[in-house]
């Protein structure tokens, strides 16, 4: 009974990232604080509506920005979503750039992974319940599409399928490595968001990116580097086209019906126990 609506209309997860700590024009129903078996979750839940559709969102680095992209507890902040009923999350993030064509203030929808995370939980998995889910496709190509048209609606300039490299940080890439990332053709480089997609799928929670470009990284000669104060200000000054893509999608997605098989992760991955299912 604590699910939302007792559960009978899924919210659309958002997780908003640095600069992004609360939802714009969201109508608040609560803020809930949930206890997980993975700790506590950065912050309170909010839930309400965002344009008439039911919405939980959670600002990923907590209220106050507290907490640096290893010390986010991503496993506590997927269960609390899974908890109160969310089936599908869209995660919105600052990424720097690592190709010339995507410029700061830009937004681009995240296709594809490297993962060079170390030191972060990332799994629910293990302790005696063993599951390998399929993660060739992070991404869901139904949310990802359903933003993709709301961007061409708004007239937003919006690419989808980036590759992403997920860093562990909190320290910015060095020169050689933004030149070694560049050089494996990926697009764009952030901290947090392969692991969300990992826990998302492992929830059988849909899952995309809107990531949203601040930077040009390290690799561009003419350019000091990266720093934490102008990826901020650059996001403050952008994250107005994040907050207007989802309130374009989010209601029509709330409507559609889930289609795709984000909903069944689980099905061909479970090699022990599946009564224990979390
Ligand atoms: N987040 C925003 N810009 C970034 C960068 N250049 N590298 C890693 N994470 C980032």
């Amino acid at each position: 009974d604590r699910k939302y609506n007792g559960g009978m209309n899924a919210p659309i997860g958002i997780i908003g990232g640095s600069g992004l700590y609360r939802m714009e024009g969201l109508a608040l129903d609560r803020a809930e604080v949930v206890d997980t078996p993975f700790g506590a979750p950065s912050g309170p839940v909010h839930l309400g509506t965002l344009d008439g559709a039911p919405v939980a969102f959670l600002a990923r680095h907590g209220e106050g920005h507290r907490f640096t992209p290893s010390e986010v507890n991503y496993r506590a902040n997927l269960w609390a979503l899974k908890f109160l009923g969310v089936e599908r999350l869209i995660s919105v993030s600052a990424v720097g750039s690592l190709q010339a064509r995507h410029r700061p203030g830009d937004l681009r929808l995240v296709g594809q992974f490297i993962d060079k995370t170390r030191h972060r939980q990332d799994t629910f998995f293990g302790g005696g319940l063993v599951a390998h889910v399929s993660f060739a496709e992070p991404t869901c190509g139904h949310v990802s599409k359903a933003l993709l048209a709301a961007g061409r609606e708004l007239a937003l300039p919006l690419e989808e399928d980036a590759l992403y490299v997920c860093m562990e940080g909190p320290a910015f890439s060095t020169r050689a490595e933004s030149r070694l990332h560049q050089s494996w053709g990926a697009d764009l480089i952030g901290m947090t968001q392969v692991t969300e997609a990992r826990l998302a799928r492992e929830a059988e929670l849909c899952y995309a990116c809107i990531a949203l470009v601040t930077d040009y990284d390290a690799w561009r000669e003419e350019e000091e580097g990266v720093d934490a104060a102008s990826v901020l200000e650059v996001m403050h000054a952008n994250v107005d086209k994040a907050q207007r893509l989802l309130r374009a999608a989010v209601p029509g997605l709330a409507a559609a019906a889930r289609t795709c098989a984000c909903g069944e992760a689980l099905k061909a991955a479970l090699y022990t126990a599946p009564e224990q299912v979390p």
